[in-house]
């Protein structure tokens, strides 16, 4: 293996090496992790520390006219942080210090590196709330959340990562820093970099601090499993819970084929009785106990076979089913994985034809689950060649055809950036382009994630 010619405390000579023998160096994949992460295995190089160092890295970079990848806790699933062509892995991993919560307008800076689980702990220890959640919590780190726009369950009612973004400091990809860490909630002063740089993946800026926005934590919650026979039905309860339960948080589903493999998976019996072809797990929080306001609305919606969980552990209990899915299907087989989002109205029209659209592009079965309240679903498909494009490009045709977008919170990454301008159509990809040129004139920040353009020899 290539040794690393990294060596010592001479940051700026180092980063000058690591842009200069990037494609030589680095031209094992897995020679690239391990010298850019923390501590290079082969010779102990420290290499990536704070903002500046990330600043001379891609200063550097940006005068070898190498390219890099900047990478978070890894945990994406459109292949947007790992290097496809020997680039320079940028771990942000070691940013994360997490700034002192200002309570009284319930805002924290934290660094790239600081993950999900760890912000949402400093959150709750100073009384408020991080707002955000999903599965990955304990490694994806909050760079690569707002990179991706990352989205979760509570989305419903807090918004995706973008609606907690106060402010962030970036480096672009001359090694400048933006830094706009105030946290004002009005501040009209020119364009809004912060907002464009949420969603970009590492194409427009390595995010390397982000202000973040907090909620009041709200303790007191009660979630319902609901069986249902249709995604119809399951709209319809969605529309009663919202008018009737202004405490709703987060609102899931999973169908009954993903709910067995689960079973199998975690090797527990099912909590329900009488299984359904659907079910809705919706969550409610407030300040005082919500169970009477959800368990009104159901009944006001006409459900009363609901399995209500009111302590944290059924409730943790009722949300492994619906979270354990990602890892059931994985142990099933290698998924192709899709995150489309559709609007509400057209849900039930996208999950009954999905099965059909699959079976025709050559797979086998198709496993879905998601966010019902913001239209999103997780769609798995099994027993497809790893390499067959067909029932991916069946999938988001139908997702585009019902009005929906062809990522909802995973991003576009690698994968999707093929099906990116018959998503958003010439003109948007146009400018698209033009945005990242102007930021990005040597196309060396991620370069293919996103837009799919390869880079300038
Ligand atoms: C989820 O909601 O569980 C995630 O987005 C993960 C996944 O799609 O596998
Ligand atoms: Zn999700």
């Amino acid at each position: 293996m290539a040794k690393c010619e990294v060596r010592g405390n001479d940051y700026d000579k180092s980063f000058e090496l690591i842009a200069a023998g990037a494609r030589h160096i680095f031209d094992s994949f897995e020679c690239a992790i391990q010298a850019i992460a923390p501590v290079c295995e082969h010779c102990k190089c420290r290499v990536i520390g704070h903002g500046t160092e990330v600043a001379g890295v891609m200063a550097a970079c940006s005068r070898q006219g190498a390219a890099v990848v900047p990478q978070g806790g890894n945990t994406g699933l459109v292949g947007a942080s790992v290097p496809r062509n020997g680039e320079v892995l940028v771990s942000l991993r070691r940013l994360a210090a997490i700034g002192e919560v200002d309570e009284a307008i319930g805002q924290v800076t934290v660094g790239a590196g600081v993950t999900l689980a760890a912000l949402q702990d400093a959150a709750r220890a100073a009384g408020q709330d991080a707002a955000l959640d999903f599965g990955a919590r304990d490694s994806c780190t909050v760079g690569g959340v707002v990179a991706c726009d990352a989205g979760g369950a509570r989305a419903l009612r807090h918004g995706t990562a973008r609606a907690h973004v106060a402010g962030l400091e970036a480096v672009l990809a001359d090694g400048s820093i933006v830094s706009r860490l105030a946290g004002l909630t009005k501040d009209n002063a020119g364009y809004n970099l912060p907002q464009l740089l949420v969603g970009s993946e590492g194409t427009l800026g390595n995010i390397t601090r982000v202000r973040w926005k907090l909620a009041p934590l709200l303790a007191a919650r009660v979630a319902a499993l609901v069986p249902l026979q249709t995604a119809r039905e399951a709209a319809d309860l969605l529309r009663a819970l919202r008018a009737d339960a202004p405490s709703l948080e987060s609102c899931d589903f999973f169908l009954d084929e993903g709910l067995e493999l689960v079973l199998e998976h975690q090797q527990r019996e099912s909590p329900i009785k009488d299984r359904s072809p659907f079910y809705v797990l919706a969550e409610c929080a407030a300040q005082s106990d919500p169970t009477e306001e959800l368990a009104a609305a159901l009944e006001d919606a006409g459900i009363d076979d609901a399995l209500i969980a009111d302590d944290t552990a059924s409730r943790r209990g009722l949300w492994t089913l619906r979270e354990g899915h990602t890892d059931a299907i994985n142990a099933a087989g290698v998924p192709h994985k899709l995150d489309i989002g559709v609007p509400l109205r057209e849900l039930d029209r996208f999950i009954d034809a999905v099965p059909g659209a699959v079976e025709q592009a050559g797979a086998e079965r198709v496993i879905l689950f998601g966010h019902l309240g913001d239209g999103n679903v997780h769609v798995n498909v099994l027993g497809a060649d790893p390499d067959d494009e067909r029932p991916d490009e069946a999938v988001l045709e139908l997702a585009i055809k019902c009005g929906g977008t062809i990522s909802a919170e995973h991003g576009v990454g690698v994968a999707k950036a093929a099906y990116l301008e018959r998503a958003r159509g010439p003109a948007e990809l146009a400018a698209m382009r033009a945005i990242k040129r102007a930021l990005d004139p040597q196309n060396l920040l991620n370069p293919g994630a996103v837009l799919a353009v390869t880079r300038e020899p």
